[in-house]
């Protein structure tokens, strides 16, 4: 099938690079020449296991494309993937300013019947206005119709989901753009489910929504684990085993970021706002999410009072670990409180530290190093369970540290594994391990 996707953004990228793997002929477009020109080059924009290879295979083998040049992508194509972005408006609402645009520009392009797929995040009603937009606009003798088809990609496994997922629904009205999306996707041999189109919208943001409230719940019940000296993993694990619940989406920690949690959350909020059902089930869990980014520099005042002018290493900047992504990420208010409270900071990531100098400036030192953050701090917070941190000898806490004291904001260590060493340990929803021993007073 000829297809073109607007959008060149994390999700446009995914769903061209997999559609040509799966033999499709695919035009990428973006109005940003330089991101285009890199692409051309077989170098994507993003930090995304897996994904350069296929970038690379596709374009030698001339299936995948890249252009700036919106008419000649839509002209021919028989699906456009919307993938442009939603940004989140100061009140919360998704802006469809992007969306909108490429309706349109879609519509003033084509030159032969089209199906409109729209994959990115939109409020319900979006793809009824994105209908009527462009039939205001495209020529009369031509027929256009729109598919609701929400993506369920995770960064860092975003190619996997694309291609393995669990499910892949089709939102339409009519039967004909169902029936060539469906064709589309039969050969990924993963479950279909065809809905009208405000179902397809609404699955999107309620399994955002119910994926939160896992996490937001679990960490609840952490905090409580913690006042009555219960351990969360134990319990995670016990209730997980209740298949009605399952084990997923339930590692308490300092809770959710990115991209899309905290967004859709606040979206949905809206959305149920605007028909007068004030959601209030998810406005908790939104405010239960601000409360544990905020919890490891309450967590460190509680435990060595002022923080003024003491060194602290903070540990993984991205919102998870394999991946690049630093927004809403957890490691932002962590950053914020410390320097507000006057310490000062060396953040250690693998791959995110250009994205997160973007936002925090040079307000705090940066390295890709632990034990050059860990030198003489006094204290280390651990934001992002990479790998990188999972795996460091406890020594290093030991040797490098002036103080050898961690907050672990992701429980990313075996507590016995801890005892075996004279650091002070905070978790969360875990017992604290607090060692009296200090370097200082030897
Ligand atoms: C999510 C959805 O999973 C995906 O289906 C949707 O399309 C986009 O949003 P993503 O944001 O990439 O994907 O990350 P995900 O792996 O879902 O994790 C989101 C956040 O929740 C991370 O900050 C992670 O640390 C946190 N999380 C996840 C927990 O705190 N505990 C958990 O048990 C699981």
């Amino acid at each position: 099938m000829k297809i073109a996707v607007a959008g060149t953004g994390y999700v446009g990228l995914v769903t061209g690079v997999c559609l040509a793997e799966m033999g499709h002929d695919v035009t990428c477009l973006d109005i940003e020449e330089e991101k285009i020109a890199l692409l051309e080059e077989g170098r994507s924009p993003i930090y995304e296991p897996g994904l350069e290879p296929l970038l690379k295979r596709n374009l030698h083998n001339g299936r995948l494309h890249f252009s700036t040049n919106l008419k000649l992508g839509y002209r021919n194509a028989q699906i456009v993937f919307i993938t442009v972005g939603t940004p989140e408006k100061p009140d919360g609402s998704a802006d469809l300013e992007y969306i909108y645009g490429a309706a349109s520009d879609i519509a003033n392009s084509i030159e032969n019947d089209v199906i409109v797929c729209t994959k990115s995040t939109v409020p319900v009603g979006t793809n009824d206005q994105i209908k009527h937009i462009m039939n205001s606009t495209k020529p009369p003798n031509l027929k256009v119709e729109v598919v609701a088809n929400p993506e369920f990609l995770r960064e860092g496994s975003a190619i996997i989901d694309f291609l393995y997922g669990d499910r892949i629904v089709i939102g339409s009205d009519s039967e004909w753009a169902s029936g060539v999306v469906e064709q589309l996707f039969i050969p990924f041999k993963i479950p279909i489910m065809k809905t009208d189109i405000r179902s397809a919208e609404m699955i999107k943001y309620a399994s955002n929504a119910f994926l939160a409230t896992k996490i937001s719940f679990i960490n609840e019940i952490a905090s409580i684990c913690e006042k009555v000296e219960a351990n969360i993993e134990e319990v995670a694990n016990g209730i997980g085993g209740d298949h009605r619940i399952g084990r997923s989406f339930l590692k308490a920690g300092i809770g959710y970021g990115g991209s899309c949690f905290p967004k859709d959350a606040n979206a949905l909020v809206q959305l149920a706002g605007n028909v007068e059902h004030p959601f209030e089930l998810l406005e908790a869990v939104i405010k239960v999410n601000n409360h544990q980014h905020s919890l490891p520099v309450k967590k460190a005042k509680e435990l060595i009072g002022s923080l003024r002018g003491k060194k602290v290493a903070v540990l993984g900047l991205s919102f998870k670990p394999d991946t690049d992504d630093v927004r809403e990420a957890a490691s932002l208010t962590i950053v914020n409180d410390l320097l507000e409270e006057g310490a000062v900071i060396t953040a250690y990531d693998p791959v995110a530290v250009r994205n997160a100098q973007n936002i925090l400036g040079d307000r705090i030192e940066y390295t890709t190093e632990i034990q050059t953050a860990l030198l003489e701090a006094e204290l280390a917070i651990i934001a992002t369970e990479w790998d990188q941190i999972k795996h460091t000898p406890l020594d290093f806490f030991l040797l490098y540290m002036k103080e050898p004291i961690i907050i672990d904001g992701r429980n990313c260590y075996p507590l016995e594994k801890i005892e075996q060493y004279p650091l002070t340990y905070i978790s969360i929803g875990r017992p604290a391990i607090i060692h009296e021993y200090r370097k200082s007073s030897l």
